[in-house]
């Protein structure tokens, strides 16, 4: 029925998926599945956005890459399918136990939370809880069988655009300290119109959080509501890396080290700038900057064994990489990309230079990545030293087979057509978990015998 009718709005279809489908999901029923349409959902309210765009909310202007009638074909076959979404029954059908094979390990996927809006960050202490956000600025922990625990005394965050409550991580002594980290987009207080990417530290007593503060504020504040990166994690010395995405102001930040936007930090537990991080002594240069080049990474994972850091980032359209993080290095962006811009312009021709770093791997189209985990359990034995990396646009979990020396030597896509898919972790009890938005929801991936 869907189909027909997109026959009947001429190019719309063809043009969403290439234009639109990068961020707004591949899958137009899931871009259309929104409570309330903050531009208007009249014909002439959805014209105007895309042909003017919405900056402060990363939606890009087509006046000129797209013609009028062009855009009014994108716009009918949007509202086509909204009014198709009004007659027709969406019951997901998804079942919760599916069985998946990978290598020959029969797998099966255990829905472990649902009720969330996003899940965008989770982890789990020794004691089998697992905590995870709720992008809109809550904070949930969940023991196996009970009912999920809403946890109080959060920071307040700006829930806008990509902007909200992001990641969770646990102190490495967290069964003594009860020190729990969170990274969230934050106002700036006496300028409303600002952001930033910050962490928030505190103690965990029962279901309240204690004695919290942020230990760590990325400079500068910006005023759009996106690339806040926000991934963290802790490595076995017990430095917290955390990432922030450049802001969408790609000229100003990546490149140059007198701020924090557009790179992988490396931080002490309180916050402050261990003395060997590569530009601490650098005059002018930010302390804490780890790294640099990067656009948007919302994917860091940790090699514990070889020591070694993963992230992976959305590139515009095309480009999504997966970068090995070293101390000191320059990864490009914008200088050197695989992608374009969103509208279908050139960023530049330039694919490698000199000092630059080479991405792992990256993905043409984009599969916008989110989420990502290395895998080192012993519940997984043919996935062991692999990268999973959740996508957001093709609603899958990306697994890549790496040598020793790094390069993509197998790749595989799992669980099809699961959810964007928004977070992927490595549990402290060997198990994988992921999370999904639209309805959101973690599984955990079980081995069966
Ligand atoms: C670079 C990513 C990106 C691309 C590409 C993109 N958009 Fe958007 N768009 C956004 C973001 C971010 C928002 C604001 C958040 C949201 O509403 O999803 C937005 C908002 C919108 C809105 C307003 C939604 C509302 O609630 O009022 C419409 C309509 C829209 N986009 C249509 C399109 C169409 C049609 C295309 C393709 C021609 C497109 N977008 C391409 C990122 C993008």
């Amino acid at each position: 029925m869907l189909e027909a009718q997109s026959e009947n709005v001429g190019q719309g279809k063809a043009l969403y998926n290439e234009y639109c489908a990068s961020c707004h999901s591949k899958n137009v029923k899931d871009f259309i599945d929104r409570e309330n349409w903050v531009y208007g959902d009249s014909r002439s309210d959805i014209f105007k956005v895309v042909k003017e765009g919405a900056d402060l909310d990363g939606m890009p202007a087509y006046a000129e890459a797209l013609s009028d009638s062009q855009i009014a074909e994108v716009v009918d076959y949007i509202l086509a399918v909204i009014e198709d979404k009004k007659s027709a029954d969406f019951a997901s059908g998804q079942d919760d136990d599916i069985v998946f094979v990978s290598e020959g390990m029969k797998l099966k996927l255990e829905l472990v939370a649902d009720n969330i809006n996003s899940p965008w960050g989770m982890t789990q202490s020794n004691d089998g809880r697992l905590f995870y956000t709720d992008k809109s600025g809550k904070l949930f922990s969940k023991s196996d069988g009970a009912d999920p625990v809403e946890i109080q005394g959060l920071p307040k965050v700006v829930y806008r655009g990509q902007g909200g409550l992001m990641d969770v991580i646990l102190h490495p002594d967290f069964d003594r300290n009860n020190r729990i980290y969170l990274s969230y987009s934050k106002r700036k207080e006496d300028d409303e119109d600002l952001s930033t990417t910050a962490i928030y530290a505190a103690i965990l007593q029962g279901d309240q959080l204690k004695q919290g503060s942020d230990i760590f504020v990325a400079e500068p504040f910006e005023e759009t509501f996106r690339h806040y990166g926000s991934r963290m994690i802790i490595d076995k010395d017990g430095y917290l890396f955390l990432t922030v995405g450049d802001r969408g102001r790609r000229d100003e930040y990546p490149q140059k080290l007198d701020n924090h936007l557009g790179k992988v930090l490396r931080l002490n537990d309180d916050g402050s700038a261990p003395e060997d991080n590569p530009f601490f002594n650098t005059p002018n240069a930010k302390k804490e900057i780890y790294s640099l080049g990067h656009r948007n990474p919302q994917g860091l994972c940790y090699d514990a064994a070889n020591h070694r850091v993963y992230d992976n980032e959305h590139g515009p359209r095309g480009g999504d990489e997966i970068n090995l993080v070293e101390k000191g290095a320059n990864y490009g962006w914008p200088v050197i990309t695989y992608g374009i811009n969103y509208t279908g312009t050139k960023i530049t021709d330039l694919r490698e230079k000199e000092g630059m770093e080479q991405p792992l791997r990256y993905w043409v189209p984009s599969i916008a990545t989110c989420g990502m985990a290395f895998v080192s359990s012993n519940k997984y034995p043919k996935w062991k030293g692999n990268i999973l990396s959740g996508s957001l646009k093709f609603d899958y979990l990306h697994r890549d087979v790496l040598d020793e020396n790094g390069k993509v030597v197998k790749e595989e896509k799992l669980f099809p057509n699961i959810g964007r898919m928004r977070s992927v972790l490595q549990c402290a009890d060997g198990f994988l978990y992921f999370g999904v938005e639209d309805p959101g929801k973690i599984y955990r991936i079980v081995p069966l015998r």
